[in-house]
């Protein structure tokens, strides 16, 4: 079967990353006998300015056109003072709205390799943490309209509006319940809804949705509580089910515990393809263009491109069983132990690719 992928490497890191990312997809293709068929698209500030837009016509064009976008990221500090509309991350919203890609998902999983990277105590991480945050992605405070800054009284205020419909809840806790039937049949439903009216339509809608998955244990919430929990006993959480604002920094807390941000990978999807795949982590302008990245976050995503994006599993699992392997020896500085190699991107990017063709 041939495939085409969409490549948006973005901006710093990103170059780096994608490329090996890149890598591990023709290895494990090469495998099986499927072919892919790579393009390439401009976004966030590399967009901006080549083309004076963050997210350019031709971008979501070539996205539309392929079975899977795969992304780097985006962003820089030379692109801060730039209006709204014209910074990179206008890109990322804009894509993800082009495409409709409502459902983010992002799996947080402390592998064994990588327990001593741990942020938690020893005792709390023997527990074991491997969830995943099932986040709205086209909806809430993020896209709410009326949105604005202007003078109200003689001084500024700026304001935005959380909203969401019945079917932008429905939707995503069908997703969230999906997700969890495949795991270990446990949803966590976030809100606020002690305090806003968003959230107690999300808690009912939720509650709705939850008869028709009998088997999945649903518990509701509060985002602030979920917090605390994540880094008192995140072993207790399977799925969390959470709003585009609550998911946002939940998933970064989820992902940091893990010790290792450049670990994890993240899924966007829609109800028809392309679906989005990208690592959780930023563009890390601090470190671009210095071969010291680390690849794995957007190798893994590559597997979950393969796996959710081209329903090709054989693959996915391939290229996961490669990035274990590599790790036993070899790590980049974010994630270096005591006994292991100090390796960077590119050559992390060659090893896991060797441990695909030797598989
Ligand atoms: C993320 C990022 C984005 C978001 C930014 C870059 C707009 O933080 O993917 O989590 O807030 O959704
Ligand atoms: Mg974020």
């Amino acid at each position: 079967m041939n495939k085409t992928i969409c490549l948006l490497p973005g901006d710093g890191i990103g170059t780096e990353i994608v490329a090996q990312g890149k890598k591990a997809l023709e290895a494990a293709t090469a495998r099986t006998g499927n072919t892919l068929t790579f393009t390439h698209a401009l976004i966030g500030g590399c967009a901006y300015e080549a083309t004076g837009s963050p997210l350019p016509q031709e971008t979501i064009d070539a996205c539309k056109a392929s079975d899977a976008v795969f992304l780097g990221a985006v962003g820089g500090p030379q692109w801060d003072s730039l209006s709204p509309d014209k910074r990179p991350e206008k890109g990322i919203l804009g894509i993800r709205k082009a495409l409709g890609l409502f459902a983010n998902l992002r799996p947080a999983l402390l592998l064994p390799e990588l327990a001593g990277a741990c942020l938690l105590r020893a005792d709390t991480a023997q527990k074991g943490l491997d969830l995943i945050v099932v986040r709205e992605l086209t909806g809430d405070i993020y896209f709410g309209e009326p949105r604005d800054i202007v003078v109200r009284d003689g001084q500024k205020v700026g304001y935005n509006t959380m909203i969401y419909s019945e079917e932008e809840i429905r939707r995503i806790a069908v997703i969230g319940f999906e997700t969890a039937m495949k795991r270990r049949k446990r949803v966590c439903s976030i809100d606020k809804s002690n305090v806003l009216e968003t959230s107690r339509l999300w808690r009912e809608v939720v509650n709705n949705v939850a008869k028709d998955y009998p088997e999945v244990a649903l518990e509701h919430m509060y985002v602030d509580n979920a917090a605390m929990q994540l880094v008192r006993d995140p072993s207790q959480f399977d799925v969390l089910l959470t709003g585009n604002l609550f998911g946002d920094i939940l998933s970064d807390e989820a992902a940091a515990i893990t010790g290792s941000l450049g670990m994890l990978p993240s899924a966007s999807m829609g109800s028809s393809s392309p679906a989005l795949f990208e690592p959780i982590h930023g563009s890390a302008p601090d470190i671009a263009g210095q071969n010291k990245a680390n690849p794995l976050a957007t190798i893994l995503s590559a597997a979950m491109l393969m796996r959710l994006g081209l329903n090709m599993p054989e693959e996915a699992l391939m290229i996961e069983k490669a990035v274990s392997a590599a790790l036993a020896g070899y790590r980049t500085a974010d994630i270096m132990e005591e006994g292991k190699k100090q390796v960077g991107c590119e050559e992390m990017g060659d090893i896991v690719a060797s441990f695909i063709e030797k598989a």
